[in-house]
């Protein structure tokens, strides 16, 4: 998955919204609007979206980095891909931190991947983890979805992937410390998680090299070529990376937005128990999604000087699109707790928009689904857990750190 989180060091107090006006721009002293991870966000992520996206809808962070709100103003900037890059990395990241005829190229060999052919082939066997996984829970009982939620990710991408069994345990350490790295901000640390990463994938990698490689996804992307060349080794490291690196994740915490939804509407949860088909469901996933987005932001880089809503970008600086909260834009999608899955389909954003939308998607809603009806076939309800607290996760990302939940 592309990296959905801004590497940079964030240190000003909370200045976050609350009615404040934007500081005008004087040229000189770059002032902050507010603190992406601040108190406030971290109290109450979506209030604190809402509310700047309200009273400064483009605000700039104490590192200089500007934050796009609005939902016409995010549009504006992702479809925009002249004046603003992905190329916002030092490191390679294939296809995410590339433009132009670069990345259409990579573009390509990564859409061959999830095409409707592939996925039909790999409903039964996801659906298959979803169903063996949620088989071991104790009904009635407790269950975090979250930690649900990244076992699941990780079984069924190794499914989709090809990759061990064995390797279960260690992919879920890594994620857990992925998480953790990424909230540290020490850039060490960080370093240590992406190089961990590497050497598992290059370990699986080096075995699809020779005449006896197992025919699997891993093995088809190592022989892969673009452009009529085969591969880099660095190419396909930094494909597997964005396919599983930050996805593992983000699956984990799509569920727990999920399951906690499900439990706090039980009106939805027994339409669903109805029966409803796939459209529909997926549909009703989204919006789920939309209203509590826990993938939270993407960047760009500005390549020459540009006005949004009002501020004075200027060219090389930092503009973050924060997805969750365009998406809970009520001048397109009404009051915040409007829930209209076929309505607000044509406007919502978890996916993203413009040449970087999500490649992933029909996966990440493939394995969504799966879980979801699986976890509603063993129960006959489920409830928010009554003896622990959920917890918000902290940012760069959303939705929930641990959604605990009660199974009947
Ligand atoms: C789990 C839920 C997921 C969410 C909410 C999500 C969301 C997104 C979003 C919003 C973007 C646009 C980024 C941008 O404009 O900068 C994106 C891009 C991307 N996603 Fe996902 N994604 C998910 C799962 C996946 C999965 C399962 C995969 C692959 C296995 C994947 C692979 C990618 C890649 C490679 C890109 C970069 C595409 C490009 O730059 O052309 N995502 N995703």
């Amino acid at each position: 998955m592309t990296e959905h989180t801004p590497s940079d060091e964030l240190s000003a107090d909370d200045h976050l919204g609350g009615g404040r006006a934007p500081q005008p721009d004087d040229g000189r002293t770059p002032r902050a609007d507010w603190n992406p991870r601040g108190p406030r966000v971290r109290r109450d992520p979506l209030a604190a979206y809402d509310a700047l996206r309200t009273h400064c809808p483009v605000a700039r962070g104490p590192d200089g980095a500007w934050t796009v709100f609005s939902h016409a103003d995010v549009m504006a900037t992702v479809l925009d891909h002249t004046t603003f890059s992905n190329a916002v990395s030092r490191h390679l990241q294939v296809p995410n931190g590339m433009d132009g005829a670069e990345h259409s190229a990579f573009r390509a060999v990564v859409d061959r991947y999830f095409t409707p052919e592939r996925m039909r082939d790999l409903e039964p066997v996801v659906r298959d983890v979803a169903t063996e996984l949620v088989a071991t829970i104790d009904v009635p009982g407790p269950v975090d979805a979250v930690a649900l939620g990244a076992r699941f990710a990780v079984r069924a991408q190794s499914a989709w992937l090809g990759w061990p069994g064995e390797l279960e345990e260690e992919l879920l350490g890594w994620v857990e410390e992925n998480r953790l790295a990424t909230r540290s901000r020490d850039r060490g640390r960080t370093a240590a998680v992406a190089q961990h990463f590497t050497t598992i994938i290059t370990t699986l990698t080096a075995a699809r090299r020779g005449e006896d490689a197992p025919p699997d996804v891993t093995t088809e992307l190592v022989r892969d070529r673009v452009d009529g060349r085969p591969l880099t080794d660095d190419e396909i490291v930094s494909i597997l990376r964005n396919w599983t690196g930050g996805d593992l994740g983000s699956m984990a915490l799509c569920a727990g937005v999920v399951l906690t939804y499900l439990a706090d509407h039980p009106d939805l949860q027994a339409r669903l128990r109805a029966g409803v088909p796939d459209r529909e469901l997926d549909h009703v996933l989204d919006e789920i999604l939309r209203l509590d987005d826990p993938f939270v932001s993407n960047r760009r880089i500005a390549t020459q000087p540009v006005t949004i809503a009002g501020r004075s970008v200027a060219a090389g600086d930092q503009v973050l699109v924060n997805w969750t909260g365009a998406n809970r834009d009520p001048r397109v999608f009404g009051p915040a707790d409007a829930f209209d899955p076929e309505a607000h389909a044509p406007y919502n954003l978890v996916w993203g928009i413009g040449k970087h939308v999500c490649p992933g998607r029909p996966l990440a809603t493939l394995e969504l689904r799966a879980l979801t009806r699986a976890v509603l076939a063993a129960t006959s309800a489920v409830h928010p857990d009554p003896d622990r607290p959920r917890e918000r996760e902290r940012p760069p990302a959303g939705g929930w750190a641990s959604a605990p939940l009660a199974l009947l």
